[in-house]
């Protein structure tokens, strides 16, 4: 818990304000650097609404949410002189990540960690803003940071020996759960693995086989239930009894096979687009998107709460 006390964070919009709830929570201190003249005001409002959430989830023990722990700053290079840790949500543009870069690259400390919020951009991509891309990692979260565990990690051969390590120790310091992404590849591993359901959930109300609402119903109150407690692969291992994956993979392969020479291949037009809206507004039944918000995050915290007792005797 000694590492990385000091925090800075570069783009306080939706992703950046929720990791700096997040690092302040964990008794850390945390520098903001964003132009927009509201951040200040809207990090602050942002992290009062998250502190309720980060406390139910016993994330706040070692902060008093002291406001003296933030500090907001004109420029990136002041943000992050001084910081062990900084996480970098700037918006997803390459020319605004190679700017920042350019900005704090002389000021960063000499073990300071940098770890990109990227979803879509690459870490070599970025890593070319860097005279020495050494201290750059992929830190890659899931909307919101404060509440999903899920961070992808992932450095290269241009990155420092233990930078990835450090970046790893932090974030589980914190209360998160890392993966490691050994290869790039668009999208990384997670938003892969909902794209590739999100196509076939596509596919299958443009052609009719079920409404968006029986969809989404088919996957929360089904397999997304599961998925909550296990991946896919461990789930299928108990899927056929005491002959485990081996005996699942004898018994199920054609089907598998069938269904996946059948699944569709969709691309996100404006036709299909609308026909999701529709569906979607349907399924919404005049709840506003800030009501859905809320529910959602009510949700997500007692799945959080009641399992974190389960997942600590791992
Ligand atoms: N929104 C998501 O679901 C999600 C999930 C995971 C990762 N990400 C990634 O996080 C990053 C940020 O996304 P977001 O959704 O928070 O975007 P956002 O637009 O909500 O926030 C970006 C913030 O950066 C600020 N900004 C603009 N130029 C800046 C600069 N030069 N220096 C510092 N700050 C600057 C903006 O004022 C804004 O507050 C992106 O790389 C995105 O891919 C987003």
């Amino acid at each position: 818990m000694n590492e990385f006390r000091t925090t800075a964070v570069l783009g306080a919009g939706v992703i950046g304000a929720s990791w700096a709830s997040l690092f302040l929570a964990s008794g850390r201190s945390v520098a903001v650097y964003d132009p927009d003249p509201n951040a200040k005001s809207t990090v602050l409002e942002y992290i009062n609404n998250a502190w309720l959430v980060l406390q139910k989830l016993g994330l706040t023990e070692n902060s008093n949410q002291s406001g003296s722990n933030i500090e907001f700053h004109t420029s990136a290079a002041d943000a992050v002189a001084g910081a062990d840790f900084i996480q970098e949500s700037v918006p997803e543009r390459i020319e605004i990540k190679h700017a920042i870069y350019r900005e704090i690259e002389n000021a960063l400390t000499k073990d300071a960690v940098i770890a990109s919020s990227a979803s879509g951009l690459t870490l070599s991509e970025m890593q070319s803003g860097f005279k020495d891309p050494s201290k750059l990692v992929l830190g890659h979260p899931f909307n919101p940071p404060h509440l999903i565990p899920l961070v992808e990690v992932m450095g290269n051969e241009k990155t420092a020996n233990g930078v990835v390590e450090k970046a790893e120790a932090f974030y589980r310091a914190i209360g998160k759960v890392t993966i490691r992404v050994n290869k790039e590849v668009p999208g990384h591993v997670a938003n892969r693995l909902q794209a590739a359901v999100w196509r076939e959930s596509i596919h299958m109300v443009a052609s009719g086989v079920a409404s968006v609402e029986d969809i989404d119903t088919a996957m929360w109150a089904g397999p997304g239930l599961r998925w909550a407690a296990m991946g896919p692969t461990m789930l299928f291992h108990l899927g056929a009894g005491e002959g485990g994956l081996d005996e699942f993979c004898q018994r199920y392969s054609d089907s598998f096979n069938r269904w996946w020479d059948d699944l569709g291949t969709p691309h996100l037009n404006p036709q299909i687009a609308r026909q999701l809206i529709a569906g979607v507004e349907k399924e919404a039944n005049g709840s506003s998107t800030g009501e859905l918000t809320a529910k959602r995050d009510e949700m997500l915290t007692a799945i959080l709460c009641a399992s974190r007792q389960l997942r600590d005797h791992d």
